[in-house]
């Protein structure tokens, strides 16, 4: 059985396709003989040899993610990003719709997305292994350790849509792996997003990257569709504030026992407050 969604990638190697006799759903061998196996826990890593500069998300960070992603906290985000890339997949001859997910994390939007339109494949890229293990899972997906600030391994014109929430958005490499009336679909934080949490937690993610800097660098490339900005309440208990804080860059150095003291005991009311872009590959 082949890798789930090969098709979507290309040697990061050589750039070259797979070779079929060869490639077995636990390895793709390139036309060139270069081999990547996957992990016990379905990703593949092509990052195998390179050093990155980057620091990838721990098993705590990915574990911190998935207990806050999965009580539901941030699904209006998931609602409006799937309902916003999903036209982009629903192909009127009936071919199937293919996704990329960049900085997928667990693959959390792409799940949502997927849901929406049975049958479609997606590819996601992560840095971390830890989270790529749970994007493994998702019907259709071929999760890759990647850094998206290099060329894509992916064929030029793949995919329908790219999501890119919270994490580095790579332009040129968007466009160059979508196809023509393809969408990107970005998340970005606005600037009052869960202040009333970053009060009591100064450690937790501030948020960076403007909405008009989207558009500026996204470039010529691609055209604004829509923008919307999402406003949504938040509920948080304390191990919840926690969650939220660990699963950001403060779970490189901050623990839970330091962040609850900060919480007293006490729920804490944050509003979320995100854009939506949306643009379209000219
Ligand atoms: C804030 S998280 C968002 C993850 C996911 N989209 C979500 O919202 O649940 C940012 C993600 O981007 C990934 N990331 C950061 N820099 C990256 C890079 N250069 N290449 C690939 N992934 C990267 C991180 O590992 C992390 O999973
Ligand atoms: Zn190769």
């Amino acid at each position: 059985m082949p890798l789930a969604a090969q098709e979507l990638l290309r040697c990061p190697i050589c750039t070259g396709g797979w070779q079929a006799s060869e490639t077995s759903g636990r390895s793709l061998v390139c036309t060139a003989g270069h081999r990547f196996d996957a992990a016990r826990q379905g990703y593949v890593n092509f990052l195998t040899g390179r050093g990155t500069r980057f620091l990838p998300d721990t098993a705590e960070m990915v574990a911190a993610r998935e207990r806050f992603l999965a009580a539901g906290h941030y699904a209006p985000i998931a609602a409006a990003v799937a309902g916003a890339a999903a036209p982009a997949l629903a192909h009127d001859d009936g071919a199937t719709g293919a996704a990329l997910d960049a900085g997928a994390g667990t693959g959390y939007y792409l799940a949502a997305l997927l849901s929406r339109v049975r049958g479609s494949r997606a590819v996601a890229l992560d840095l971390s292994r830890h989270a790529l293990g749970r994007a493994a899972k998702l019907p259709g997906t071929a999760a890759v350790v990647w850094d998206l600030w290099r060329p894509l391994p992916l064929p030029d014109g793949a995919v329908d849509a790219v999501l890119d929430v919270f994490a580095p958005r790579n332009f040129p490499e968007f466009a160059r792996v979508l196809r023509a009336g393809g969408l990107v679909c970005v998340v970005t934080p606005q600037a009052d997003h869960l202040a009333a949490l970053r009060e009591v937690l100064p450690m937790l993610d501030v948020p960076s990257g403007k909405t008009d800097d989207v558009e500026r660098a996204a470039g010529p490339d691609f055209e604004r569709i829509d923008v919307r900005g999402l406003r949504f309440g938040l509920e948080l208990d304390p191990e919840t504030a926690a969650d939220l804080a660990l699963m950001g860059p403060a779970g490189h150095h901050a623990t839970r026992s330091e962040l609850l003291p900060r919480l007293r005991n006490r729920s804490l009311h944050a509003e979320g407050a995100v854009d939506v872009t949306v643009l379209r590959r000219r």
